[in-house]
């Protein structure tokens, strides 16, 4: 057997997954876990390709069994427990070995475990891994943050096993250090607030005009064949097609409506604040997460208040360009965070490729990210996605229709914190002259803060201050 080429440690869901999916394309790898039990049930699973697998008891032994410069997947927690695993293996590996990270972690501990690994010449790499358990085994979209030293060694087994688009793998080396697990972290930002914008709709669709799941479940299927096409919405049509296996009616209304979060929305938001930008598309749908899980207070409060909401009768023409026109604001605001980050950080991120590598094997993957990367290969003004040539026409068919639906919506009482945020984001851009110089005059009223004249007078301070 020729030597393994990589070592994966961690065989739960995803570590198996990618390891099935590196022997499946005849990349040889070896593996090992904490306990022994994942180490049986893999084999059994990779007894297909059992040629190119080496299985060892202990991490110690997988270090050893790997050629050097070694490559060494960690598939992990990304928090505490990517930490004690790095106090023990530092002493362990040589000069030039690269251990990844390909869970969801916080750019910030990628950036700091970089720099702890080439404090003792060794690489570390944050690979962002898009498409859950069914991607990571047959082809996920990878976003690779860490040195060009390790990137030459792991690139030809991500280019084997990532998802293709056109022949062209979903894969690529985005930066260094933490730029692979933040491009990753936006991505999830964007699946965010897609997939809230998508339950405004249903809602709209199911309370407002009185459609059955089963009825929305179709329209999303529809969609899905025209521009709007995307995982997402063919999910969503497939999701609502179900009815409960235990009766109690279409499978939607069984769930409780508490949605949970592992974070990388947050971060998203989170990130967007600090680097003096603001995804409000992203941050609608973080907010909605977090509203949606107090379920107790929301019962009180409707009992309280009142629940009702007035009927509605969208057109699904109108719904579908405000839907594409609302997807292209809600990609311009996660390429605007990419954009700071890449300043801030000196990544140089390339948007047209990320925009590529989401083409397929991702969650976000859609038709409208082939179009995506064409505008920023165009070279939009300003670098701003809604400002792209190409996007014209649907932006001028898509925003008064999404201004239709906002209004009515919200006049109906309906809650649409992704799809009116996107209008927010839109006419506050669009306005040379904004709502900033009173909230300017107040700061300069109450706390003497100064402001900066129209006409660039050196006067910095209003009458209010005699
Ligand atoms: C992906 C997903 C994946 C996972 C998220 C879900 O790209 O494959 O984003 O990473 O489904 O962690 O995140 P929440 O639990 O926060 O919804």
């Amino acid at each position: 057997m020729a030597d393994p080429q990589i070592g994966i440690y961690g065989l739960g869901t995803m570590g198996a997954a990618l390891a099935l999916n590196m022997a499946d394309n005849g990349i040889e790898i070896a593996v090992s876990n904490r306990s022994a039990g994942p180490i049986a049930e893999f084999m059994t699973r990779a007894e297909p390709f059992a040629d190119h697998v080496t299985a060892v008891d202990t991490l110690e032994a997988l270090i050893e069994t790997l050629p050097v410069p070694r490559l060494l997947l960690a598939m992990i927690p990304s928090t505490a427990p990517m930490d004690g695993f790095l106090d023990q293996v530092i002493p362990l590996l040589a000069e030039g070995d690269t251990v990844i990270d390909a869970g969801n972690a916080d750019f910030h501990s990628t950036r700091a475990r970089s720099a702890r690994l080439a404090e003792h010449g060794l690489h570390f790499v944050g690979l962002g891994v898009s498409g859950g358990e069914e991607g990571a085994r047959h082809g996920p979209s990878m976003m690779f943050g860490g040195s060009e030293e390790s990137w030459s060694g792991l690139e030809p087994i991500l280019s084997k096993i990532a998802a293709t688009f056109e022949g062209a793998p979903c894969a690529d080396r985005m930066g260094p250090d933490g730029a692979g697990h933040f491009v990753k972290t936006v991505h999830n930002g964007i699946e965010y607030a897609d997939m809230q914008m998508i339950a405004e709709v249903y809602d709209l669709l199911r309370h407002g005009a009185g459609l059955s799941p089963a009825e929305i479940g179709a329209q999303f299927a529809r969609w899905n064949d025209g521009p709007l096409e995307s995982y997402l919405f063919e999910i969503t049509g497939k999701v609502l097609s179900y009815d409960d296996p235990l009766g109690a009616g279409p499978m939607v209304d069984a769930i409780l409506d508490r949605a949970g979060q592992k974070g990388t929305g947050r971060w998203t938001a989170i990130e967007a604040v600090k680097l003096g930008q603001s995804a409000t598309m992203i941050e609608g749908a973080v907010a909605a997460r977090a509203w949606s899980a107090e379920k107790a207070l929301r019962e009180v409060a409707g009992a309280a208040l009142g629940a009702d909401r007035a009927a509605l009768a969208p057109d699904m023409g109108e719904l579908e360009a405000a839907l594409l026109a609302a997807r292209i604001l809600e990609y311009a605001q996660g390429f605007r965070i990419l954009d700071a980050a890449s300043a801030e950080y000196g990544w140089q991120l390339d948007f047209a490729r990320i925009a590529e590598i989401w083409r397929a094997g991702c969650i976000i993957r859609a038709r409208l990210l082939d179009d995506i990367s064409a505008a920023f290969r165009d070279g939009p003004p300003e670098r701003q996605l809604f400002l792209a040539p190409r996007f014209a026409p649907v932006l001028e068919r898509g925003i008064p229709a999404l201004r239709q639906l906002v209004s009515e919506g919200i006049a109906a009482g309906y809650p649409l914190p992704v799809l009116a945020s996107a209008l927010a984001f839109w006419d506050t851009l669009r306005q040379p002259r904004g709502t900033a110089a009173l909230i300017q005059a107040q700061r300069d009223f109450f706390g003497r803060h100064g402001f900066d004249r129209v006409d660039g007078r050196a006067v910095h301070h209003g009458p209010w201050w005699g």
